[in-house]
């Protein structure tokens, strides 16, 4: 069954809700003020919010370490929070999706504190000291069980047991994917799915969703999993949509996903082809930022060609049925203003992603420019490395010059994150009274993808130069240029039609008879 078309036409949103913004003055992002800001949403033009994991959790993993699938967790509000949420989205021509964590749960959650103290029970992988050792990875049981748990993230995620593809005689953690755990644990899954959904959610982006049976060559196991989990959402809520954190949509996509994100890790090209695109530095750390250009590099350094390779591998397997997801950062990694990108190399960046046959997701702020700050402390597991912090990425929506920059009215003091000190953090009121902001141009360019079906996943895509600038017709009718560094890019061409071409919308690139010029950091949108 293909995508529901809402998904195929979708521009979608991400909302890390710690940040969004903060309706009772904790100093901590809630639902209510999510709602609060949903004319802003439909002002922007986008057709779905996906928010990261809101529900109860001791937050050593902002949410990923959940401990109760069913309850909105205290700091956001609560159950019917949500559910107005959901209705007041739909009548703002929105769909909410949530954030679904089926890999693992928080060391608090009850399903775990039972496990650890009842050896009969396999809800989670459990390990017996072998010559007074735990294998690998096992973390010591912190109940009355003895032996261990297998982890799935952090040590504090105990990773739910979905079986493994191979077993091992001397290994007899290793059960099948059908014993009686593993089936209690997709049981569980569609339990929580099905309740949400029943609420009116539009369906779920899902963390880690390679990661269920372990031990799993081509991830064949993980796959059947997921394709049951599909068959039976196509029968019981065939408009809900599964988009996976997977990384790689040739995969994903055969293996039951409606979409997958191209991620900064992951993917036939291996570097990650989000990476090679706008971000540097590996998938481990952001200190690397500008050692390995990417191809939206101001010095005009890199090649599109792992991003392309990247998208045609996927377009090719997947065909109609699926989609890539393209962000433009998410709460994981860098966003795409971080360290030396300034922001008039953003325009060109949007112009790409909101043109491209992939399915745009707009990281929170991004729209404005928010950028990426550093030397934050760790918060609830925001540093996973030295030089890997996540905290950069996560800091509150910039909404007005107000206090807090219109995030809350707590005390600067006890915001989840400090808001960007730059004084001169751009800001949502400030761009919206300027039409010739960066928000502007996101709204406007949002207006021409929706206004425009070529220009979706649905057009065909035709590369006519992959260098600088880069030059592509959508559907036959619209061509696209984008010069994403600091200099000036002539491409000559011998097409007599692209010269007719009427401008749509476009910053500094004129097309002439026998050449395109692009001025440093300009994009056009040309109708043919
Ligand atoms: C991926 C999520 O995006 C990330 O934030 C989280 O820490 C891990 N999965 C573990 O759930």
């Amino acid at each position: 069954m293909a995508a529901p078309t809402w998904l195929s036409d979708a521009v979608l949103y991400q909302i890390y809700p710690q940040s969004f913004a903060d309706s009772d003055g904790d100093g901590i992002g809630d639902l209510r003020g999510i709602a609060e800001h949903l004319d802003y949403l439909a002002w922007l033009g986008v057709t779905a919010v996906w928010i990261n994991p809101c529900f109860v959790s001791p937050m050593g993993d902002a949410g990923y370490d959940i401990a109760d699938y069913f309850a909105v967790d205290p700091r956001y509000g609560d159950n019917n929070d949500l559910a107005r949420l959901v209705d007041q989205t739909r009548a703002h021509g929105i769909r909410l999706l949530l954030d679904l964590v089926p890999g693992h749960t928080s060391g608090t959650h009850p399903w775990f504190v039972a496990s650890a103290n009842d050896p009969r029970d396999h809800r989670y992988i459990w390990a017996a000291p072998a010559g007074g050792r735990l294998p690998e990875r096992f973390v010591p049981s912190p109940g009355t069980r003895p032996g261990g748990y297998l982890p799935n993230f952090f040590d504090f995620q105990p990773a739910l047991n979905f079986g493994y593809a191979r077993q091992k005689a001397d290994e007899p953690w290793r059960q099948g994917t059908d014993a009686e755990g593993p089936r209690a644990n997709r049981a569980a899954l569609r339990t929580i799915m099905d309740h949400w959904l029943g609420l009116g959610v539009s369906g779920f982006r899902v963390d880690m969703a390679s990661s269920l049976v372990k031990d799993d060559p081509g991830f064949a196991g993980t796959a059947r999993l997921w394709r049951e989990v599909r068959a039976w959402l196509d029968r019981t809520h065939p408009e809900a949509a599964l988009l996976s954190e997977w990384g790689d949509p040739a995969l994903a996509v055969p293996a039951g996903f409606h979409a997958d994100f191209f991620l900064q890790f992951g993917g036939p090209a291996n570097g990650g082809p989000l990476r090679s695109l706008w971000s540097t530095g590996t998938a481990t750390s952001l200190k690397e930022w500008g050692t390995d250009p990417c191809y939206f590099d101001a010095g005009g350094r890199g090649s599109i060609g792992t991003f392309l390779n990247a998208y045609q591998d996927a377009f090719h397997t997947i065909g109609e049925p699926g989609h890539v997801v393209l962000p433009t950062a998410n709460h994981d990694f860098a966003r795409l203003r971080t360290g030396p990108r300034t922001p008039e190399q953003l325009p060109p960046a949007f112009a790409f992603q909101l043109t491209f046959p992939t399915l745009p997701a707009i990281y929170y702020g991004d729209e404005i420019g928010m950028r990426y700050v550093p030397g934050l402390p760790d918060t609830e597991g925001s540093v996973l490395a030295p030089g890997y912090n996540r905290s950069g990425s996560r800091t509150p929506m910039q909404w007005d010059p107000g206090l807090n920059a219109g995030f809350s009215a707590a005390p600067a003091g006890s915001l989840y994150l400090p808001v960007d000190p730059d004084p001169d953090r751009p800001t949502v009121a400030g761009q919206r009274a300027d039409r010739n902001s960066l928000l502007h141009l996101v709204k406007d360019l949002i207006a021409i993808r929706r206004a425009h079906p070529e220009l979706g996943p649905g057009g065909s895509l035709e590369i006519l130069h992959d260098g600088y600038p880069l030059a592509y017709l959508r559907g036959g009718r619209f061509l696209v240029i984008v010069n994403p560094c600091g200099r000036v890019r002539v491409l000559p061409h011998d097409r007599p039609e692209l010269a007719s071409a009427t401008g749509v919308k476009h910053t500094g690139v004129v097309v002439a008879e026998a050449k395109i010029t692009a001025s440093p950091f300009s994009f056009g949108i040309f109708r043919l």
